[in-house]
């Protein structure tokens, strides 16, 4: 089946009770958490909007309506902000989501685990090849991850997996590839298998929170049993798809920050303020008084 090269959806599984970061999380989303000034389901909604989408489709749970807000027009702030005079900060709050774009979000009514989140965007998405973003895992880099993607799409017509070298002692963390030689960055997906031990692990090429996947895999998810930690995992339904379709995996270029873990999350943090373009300096200078006590 040709596939129409323009990816219009990306679907955000933000379900999770985000529980390493309890207590912050238990009344407001992980998602919600700031990288500096912006939370990173905006970092996840930007890298998106730039790889050309057209429709934000987030998967939300309890406790996650401040993403349905985050991303929604506040006419109060807004007219206060004009008021105040405040032009920087109002055009900070209007531009969240441009008028060209929406937002659909859709309830996973039960923790039934990625694939089956993945699996509630399909009423909207249909047949059509789609972005899968997890926006614990931000990615700086010159251009943004999914746009990368894009291309690879582009030329290949095929489900793209975003992938980094781990190290192998933790494998348990990810899903894991085994892939055909490489050819520059992408090589194709032979084999996929979710979380093994570094002894089983087919490789240590991780798979992130990066993903395109062609309307099949919802046929797949729909036949996929629980599996890993009692859930249904979208890395079995790829597993599927490989008997019937190229995957190809797609060493992006950028750094990645695993922000849902709190280290990770504090570097991200640390180096998005060093990057900042007000603050990169007094943080720095702050960074090195520190620096200067301590020794
Ligand atoms: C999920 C996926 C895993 C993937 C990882 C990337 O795991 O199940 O295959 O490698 O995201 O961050 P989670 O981190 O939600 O446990």
């Amino acid at each position: 089946m040709k596939q129409s090269a323009k990816i219009q959806y990306a679907v955000f599984p933000v379900a999770g009770r985000g529980t390493r970061f309890l207590p912050a999380t238990k009344a407001s989303p992980k998602e919600m958490l700031p990288i500096v000034d912006k939370p990173l389901i905006q970092y996840a909604a930007e890298e998106a909007l730039s790889a050309g989408v057209t429709k934000l489709v987030f998967v939300t749970g309890s406790t996650k309506r401040a993403i349905a807000d985050h991303f929604d027009s506040d006419y109060e702030l807004e007219a206060e902000l004009e008021q105040q005079g405040k032009a920087e900060l109002l055009a900070a709050v209007r531009g969240i989501v441009p008028s060209w774009a929406s937002c659909i979000f859709i309830r996973q009514s039960a923790p039934l685990g990625l694939g089956h989140a993945v699996l509630c965007a399909k009423p909207i998405v249909e047949n059509q090849p789609f972005f899968v973003h997890l926006a614990d895992d931000l990615i700086d880099s010159a251009v943004p991850c999914l746009k990368q993607m894009a291309q690879v799409f582009a030329d290949r017509e095929s489900s793209v997996l975003g992938v980094e070298t781990v190290p192998m002692e933790e494998t348990y963390k990810y899903g894991i590839v085994a892939t055909e030689a490489r050819e520059g960055r992408i090589s194709r997906v032979t084999k996929i298998v979710e979380k093994p031990k570094p002894v089983n692990a087919p490789s240590n090429l991780a798979v992130v929170g990066r993903y395109i996947l062609t309307g099949t895999i919802f046929e797949k998810l729909e036949r996929t049993g629980r599996g890993a930690g009692g859930e249904i995992q979208l890395t079995d339904a790829i597993a599927d798809l490989l008997a019937d379709e190229a995957v190809y995996a797609y060493e992006f270029e950028g750094k990645r920050y695993d922000c849902g873990s709190k280290l990770g999350y504090l570097q991200a943090t640390v180096e998005y303020a060093l990057k900042h373009e007000t603050l990169g300096k007094p943080f720095a200078d702050y960074l090195q008084g520190l620096l200067a006590q301590a020794k």
